[in-house]
């Protein structure tokens, strides 16, 4: 080490997971309760115990006492929507209904100049505050609405992957792009922002409704002339929009299979909800390597139904798991989790906090082949990085006199916990929040 210049230290209890708990068990986790992480040029360069770690800082590493909070790697949403959030927490009605008297309504101001700008900057500060450091984003129709948020994204140096709605039928005429437009729209967007910095594009078919299947077909050909952008989509989210779906694509055998028509089901596609699946979609999804994306919160405000995760693994498909702002009603990955270990009890299932707490890094960062970047503390990953005080509420410092273990603390962080528990947030090693 000697770039003193650059190197930070990060010091406190470290938490980062090199496996799946639900497979590897205890072997899936790093915990090093009085550790150290050092950090050169925004890059890990060492992580384990600070009294091994300390004495190898070349003089005048700058080093931040973070003890007794933990440190983990920055949080990871893998599905939500930035024109949505002044639609977040819309009363009263269900998926078709509430796209069309709130969300199309609202998603049309970011054809307004200095809107998606506002959205943007509003957008980063509320991710950064709450931990997560990467999101997929569906930004509205409009490529400025892109432009804006990567160019804000670009500023703070975060990790982003997002894309432009695709939308030609069944919306306001003002919400609407082409086949044609749709394509080439998204064609220079890509150009201009994939692999730029952190930057990285979706594909972003917004879902079977609102595309001509000639939309769709454009979709695909981005998806096969960029095998390397993430393609992300809605279904199976609610009865009545598989029922116009159908209707819409009778030659299709269910609703995956308008997707694997075009081409837009693969290791690459985040598909989002994935609630009400037949046999034959899970066994679909399971031979594409495609991934369900769990909403937890969204699924329950917009009365969708219950995600069945322990189906899904059985099936062989990957999990990722998002807020779906403005679907959903949390920015927070621990409430979006508190959130999921709920559905699951409804239905027999649990999780576990080494669990929950994987899936919003490392599962996650695995499900967008993103692992090699971020969700670890891992020597050679990002340096994204959020700093957790289990204790930061009355209720929570009150709960944990009581906890005899670290899962068990984790289980009270996880189910309690939200943005007040975010004491600071890193991106490339800097820091992000409280700014
Ligand atoms: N399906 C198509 N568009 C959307 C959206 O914006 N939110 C949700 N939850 N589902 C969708
Ligand atoms: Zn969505």
């Amino acid at each position: 080490m000697t770039e003193t210049k650059a190197i930070r230290a990060l010091r406190g209890r470290l938490l980062w997971f090199v496996d799946d708990p639900e497979t590897a068990g205890d072997a899936a986790h790093r915990y090093v309760e009085d550790g150290l992480l050092v950090i050169a040029s925004g890059i890990i360069a060492a992580v384990g115990e600070a009294a091994t770690l300390l004495p190898t800082l070349p003089a005048g590493a700058e080093i931040i006492d973070h003890r007794p909070h933990l440190i983990m790697p920055g949080f990871i949403d893998a599905h939500l929507h930035m024109p949505q959030t002044q639609v977040i927490a819309s009363y009263g009605a269900q998926l078709m209904e509430w796209l069309n008297k709130y969300t199309f309504v609202e998603e049309q101001k970011c054809g307004q100049q200095g809107h998606p700008e506002k959205l943007a900057r509003f957008f980063l500060d509320e991710l950064l505050a709450n931990g997560t450091t990467t999101a997929v984003v569906y930004c509205s129709v409009h490529p400025q609405s892109v432009e804006a948020l990567f160019l804000e994204s670009e500023r703070r140096n975060t990790r982003m992957v997002a894309g432009k709605v695709m939308m030609d039928r069944n919306a306001p005429e003002a919400l609407t792009d082409t086949a044609g437009s749709g394509y080439a729209d998204s064609k220079a967007l890509i150009a201009r922002w994939h692999g730029k910095g952190r930057q990285l594009y979706a594909i972003t078919p917004r879902f079977a409704i609102t595309s001509t299947p000639e939309q769709l077909a454009a979709a695909g050909r981005l998806a096969a002339e960029h095998p390397d952008c993430h393609v992300q989509t809605h279904i199976n989210e609610n009865q009545a929009e598989i029922a116009y779906t159908r209707e819409l694509f009778p030659d299709a055998p269910d609703y995956a299979g308008v997707y694997e028509h075009y081409g837009l089901l693969g290791p690459r596609s985040l598909m989002g909800h994935c609630i009400h699946m037949t046999k034959r979609e899970w066994r679909a999804f399971a031979e594409a390597r495609a991934v369900a994306v769990f909403c937890p919160t969204s699924n329950l405000f917009l009365g969708s139904g219950l995600f069945d995760w322990a189906r899904a693994k059985r099936e062989g498909v990957p999990v990722a798991v998002a807020t779906d702002i403005g679907g959903g009603t949390s920015y927070s990955m621990l409430r979006t989790m508190s959130e999921a270990y709920k559905i699951l009890q409804l239905q027999g299932q649990s999780l576990q906090s080494f669990a929950a707490l994987h899936a919003i890094t490392r599962g996650n960062a695995v499900a967008l082949k993103l692992d090699h970047l971020i969700g670890s503390l891992e020597p050679g990953h990002e340096a994204d990085v959020v700093v957790l005080d289990p204790a930061a509420t009355r209720a929570m410092a009150h709960r944990l006199e009581t906890v005899r273990d670290l899962a068990e603390e984790l289980f009270v962080l996880v189910t309690l916990g939200d943005e007040r528990n975010v004491a600071a947030t890193y991106v490339m090693g800097q820091r992000a929040t409280p700014t």
